[in-house]
């Protein structure tokens, strides 16, 4: 658990199990996508998404030989709602961002405080009760307003249906990611 992205993976091996749904909201070069094939197994299913056809390429690549059903596609993760099959809906077991640019590619192509709100509120209707939501939001000067928009989010949610934690690494040189956890206890309806 030395970093942002091994702490996450940690949490999700508690909480996904073999056959789940579960949904990579930034696939990037493929290496959560991989590690959430390998946790739901040849009956699971991975969603992807991402915005770059490069990003898809590399994921579908590291996915080739692992024995998962995967549906990795290119459109904005504020659009998930419209890829999952309905039966999926409210089924699904974690919904995982892994915020900012393509580590090796443009870095101006960026996620964005407008489409990750409402990818992550189409992401926490989408999880069923148990599942969890995670961020790894990065600190540079646009990350900076991205990360305190999900900050706002998330400390306005009603406490009865859900519990949000947010993770720093205080004595970590730099400026370390912050990470969300978003843990869904019971149905709001108007959030659907
Ligand atoms: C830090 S990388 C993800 C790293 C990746 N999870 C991995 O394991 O390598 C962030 C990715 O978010 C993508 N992105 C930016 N805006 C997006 C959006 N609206 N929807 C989906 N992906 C987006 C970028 O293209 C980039 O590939």
């Amino acid at each position: 658990m030395d970093n942002a992205n091994s702490y996450v993976h940690r949490l999700l091996t508690c909480i996904v199990q073999k056959g789940d749904v579960v949904v990579d909201a930034t696939v990037g070069n493929g290496h959560d996508a991989v590690f959430l094939a390998q946790l739901v197994g040849n009956s699971g299913i991975v969603y992807g998404f991402d915005v770059q056809e490069s990003a898809i390429a590399m994921t579908k690549g590291l996915l080739g030989d692992v024995h998962a059903d995967t549906r990795i596609i290119c459109d904005g993760h504020e659009n998930m709602h419209m890829h999952l099959a309905q039966e999926h809906h409210g089924n699904v077991a974690a919904v995982t961002f892994n915020l900012g640019y393509l580590p090796g590619g443009n870095k101006s192509i960026t996620t964005q405080p407008s489409t990750t709100l409402s990818a992550m509120q189409r992401a926490m209707s989408l999880v069923r009760i148990g599942g969890v939501v995670t961020v790894v939001c990065y600190r540079h000067s646009d990350g900076e307003l991205e990360l305190q928009a999900i900050r706002d989010l998330l400390t306005c949610l009603p406490q009865a249906s859900w519990t949000c934690m947010e993770t720093n690494f205080v004595n970590q040189r730099g400026n370390p990611p912050v990470v969300f956890i978003v843990n869904k206890r019971t149905l709001i309806k108007d959030m659907q």
